[in-house]
């Protein structure tokens, strides 16, 4: 495995199956019954020049529980790039500074820029449309979860991506993943001219993934087994994009009336979230909420174990975790989420 994590490619499919059981052994310290201080003295530099709440927050969450502490900066409005400061002294300033860097940026490619003026470990938080290789392997481990408690297996499944699939950075990550997975099944369903770039579903079908490619949902997708929805990158959009494109029609939803007649009682509905839950968004609907089958909380959760097991992974620590494993001594509810079930 690569010094970084910048792109789903630099990962080979054993490495992925490594960071899958790195994070199970990581599920007592992200549930919140042990301590461990493997990473105690060890500082991160959290960059994030774009939005977000769950990637940033889980990240420096995953770093404190590892016993480490974050340093962080947010929006280019405080940070030196709006002095004009350059990618590379940026990268260099902060490697003085911390043991492992997280950064978010909105153009393609910044990170990899970023990453090449620095020996510390980097890891990709979102570079705009391109990847967020961290994202796909919360997915993957969330699935593969998913599917050991209903005793199916990757190989072969059928998984259905809808939504924004050109400039969703998730789906290009999750889609490069599924791909080392393989066979497997993907149907790629987006309003037209959000489709997913046509190179990388050549890249994906080369190594063996079965792409179909729809314009609706309005199909019998009995056998799939994950439905994964994304949010449409309206932020993204240029400005005759944004001019052209209206409403999102309800059609591209997905919601309980979808699932119940389209889909089947296994199949477990992902999104990378945030879902954009203003009413002409139309996005994945609140009317599955409480239903086992959506699995969205399940994911974020999930995001703590995975990225502990990448930063014990890349700071060369992953031996280390059960050697001083405490027991946790504040209290902690039984369930995280008032509507959570108990699985
Ligand atoms: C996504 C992102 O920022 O790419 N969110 C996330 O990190 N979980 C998806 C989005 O913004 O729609």
């Amino acid at each position: 495995m690569s010094p970084h994590l910048l792109s789903i490619d630099s990962l080979s499919r054993d490495d992925v199956n490594h960071l899958i059981r790195v994070a199970a052994r990581m599920e007592p310290i992200a549930q919140r019954r042990k301590i461990t201080r493997v990473l105690e003295g060890a500082v991160l530099g959290n960059l994030f020049f774009e939005a977000s709440t769950r990637t940033r927050v889980s990240f420096n969450a995953a770093f404190c529980r590892l016993g480490g502490t974050v340093c962080d900066t947010t929006g280019f409005t405080f940070s030196s790039m709006a002095k004009g400061e350059s990618l590379y002294d940026t990268s260099r300033v902060m490697s003085g500074y911390c043991d492992a860097i997280v950064m978010r940026h909105p153009d393609q490619g910044s990170v990899a820029e970023f990453a090449r003026a620095t020996n510390v470990p980097v890891i990709n938080g979102g570079d705009g449309p391109g990847e967020h290789p961290s994202q796909a392997l919360l997915d993957i481990y969330t699935i593969n979860k998913e599917f050991t408690r209903l005793g199916k297996t990757l190989n072969g499944a059928h998984i259905l991506l809808t939504g924004d699939l050109k400039y969703g950075r998730t789906v290009h990550s999750l889609i490069r993943l599924l791909s080392l997975f393989g066979p497997m099944r993907v149907t790629l369903v987006s309003p037209p001219g959000l489709e997913m770039p046509a190179a990388l579903i050549d890249t994906v079908s080369a190594r063996g993934l079965q792409i179909t490619s729809r314009d609706n949902l309005n199909s019998d997708f009995s056998d799939v087994d994950v439905v994964y929805t994304t949010r449409i990158q309206k932020e993204r959009f240029t400005q005759e994009m944004s001019e052209g494109f209206g409403v999102l029609s309800r059609d591209f939803t997905v919601d309980l009336a979808f699932l119940n007649q389209r889909c089947n009682n296994n199949t477990i509905v992902m999104h990378p979230l945030p879902r954009d839950s203003r009413p002409e968004a139309n996005d994945l609907d609140v009317d599955l909420n409480g239903d086992p089958r959506l699995a969205i909380f399940r994911q974020t959760d999930n995001g703590i174990p995975m990225r502990m097991a990448i930063f014990a992974k890349l700071l060369q620590v992953e031996d280390q975790i059960e050697k001083d494993l405490r027991d946790v001594r504040w209290f902690v509810p039984k369930t995280i989420g008032v509507d959570d079930a108990g699985f």
